[in-house]
């Protein structure tokens, strides 16, 4: 498995299992065949309300002897209503003890926008649910964060869903330089300026939804949003090398030098998957590949910019 710098001295393994959406019953043994099939970064977060079972099928696996602790690479995120500094410790406990783990690689804040911690693990249902920026900045979340390193309870920590100018701001505060920015990233969605400019400061890129994510909650969805699978484009590709389109989609990831998460629970997808790491694309087909940018977001943010609040999807994006 190809593998990319992280920190000063750390390497994450290229591509990792997605956990979002991924159900009690089905997770377990989603991880279980996983680790079997070779997959050891783990993409986790306490929003998707089931790390405990990762937590199970990671323990298991581990007290059977299948996989030792360090050859894993758990990440772990922040929940946006953890975001006042003395809140960020004990989500990212919590997130340990469900897990199982003593520390782990990688801590994100997950989205750049804050809530009310009283809303617990969830979702805003109206404005009322919102901090702003202002109250609780970025740069106060991002020194806490830096604690969790001190005290041994992360490896490294980074950001998720920030643009340039929100990294360029944490930079400037930041004793500990953010190690990884996760970001939505596919063939419709390329973000070549980010990449760029993450690359230059040294941070790595996560790429989500690498796969379109087709299981996304039916808000997220329209009737004309684009998709891999059907692309005329793709299919030449997947005809020409017989791989499939998510193999492609894959292994464009990689070969860019970005780590990709797919989310799978079903064997032989999750084996396809993991095999796409291996798979080399010519630069004919990157190109053919490069053509497809349309800047098109499945995870638009719209759950965020509400009105009332101090978020628009202008100032999310800051595009
Ligand atoms: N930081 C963030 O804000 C953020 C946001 C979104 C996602 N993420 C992370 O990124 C991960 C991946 O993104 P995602 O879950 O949104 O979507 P995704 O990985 O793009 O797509 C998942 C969907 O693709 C299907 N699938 C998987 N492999 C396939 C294959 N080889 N062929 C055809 N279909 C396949 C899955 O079904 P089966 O399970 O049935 O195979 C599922 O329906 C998440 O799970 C999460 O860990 C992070």
């Amino acid at each position: 498995m190809k593998t990319l710098k992280i920190g000063e001295n750390d390497r994450i393994p290229a591509l990792g299992l997605g956990t979002w959406k991924s159900k009690e019953g089905e997770l377990y043994k989603a991880i279980t065949e996983a680790i079997e099939i070779g997959y050891r970064h783990f993409d986790c977060a306490a929003i998707y309300g089931n790390e405990a079972e990762v937590g199970r099928a990671l323990r298991h696996a581990i007290n059977e002897g299948r996989v030792k602790r360090d050859q894993l690479w758990i990440t772990s995120k922040l929940w946006n209503s953890m975001h006042k500094p003395e809140d960020v410790r004990p989500a990212l406990q919590k997130t340990l003890d469900d897990l199982q783990l003593e520390s782990l690689d990688l801590y994100l804040i997950h989205w750049p926008v804050a809530l009310k911690p009283s809303l617990g693990n969830g979702f805003p249902t109206g404005s009322d649910d919102f901090l702003s920026l202002r109250e609780v900045p970025l740069s106060a979340t991002w020194a806490a964060m830096e604690t969790c390193v001190d005290a041994g309870l992360a490896k490294h920590i980074g950001v998720s869903n920030f643009s340039i100018k929100k990294i360029d701001d944490l930079l400037q505060t930041a004793r500990v330089k953010p190690a990884m920015n996760q970001v939505e990233m596919h063939p419709f969605l390329q973000q070549g300026t980010l990449v760029e400019h993450c690359h230059k400061h040294g941070i790595q890129l996560t790429a989500y939804s690498p796969l379109g994510s087709n299981d996304r909650p039916d808000r997220l969805k329209k009737d004309d949003d684009p998709n891999l699978r059907d692309n005329p484009k793709i299919k030449i590709l997947e005809k020409k090398h017989d791989y499939t389109w998510a193999q492609i989609a894959l292994a464009w990831a990689i070969q860019r030098d970005t780590a990709v998460i797919p989310k799978s629970v079903n064997k032989d997808r999750l084996q396809q998957n993991y095999d796409a790491a291996d798979i080399e694309l010519d630069d004919d087909d990157m190109a053919k590949i490069s053509m497809l940018d349309r800047h098109f977001r499945y995870i638009n943010g719209d759950t965020w910019a509400q009105q009332g609040t101090d978020y628009t999807l202008e100032n999310l994006w800051d595009e």
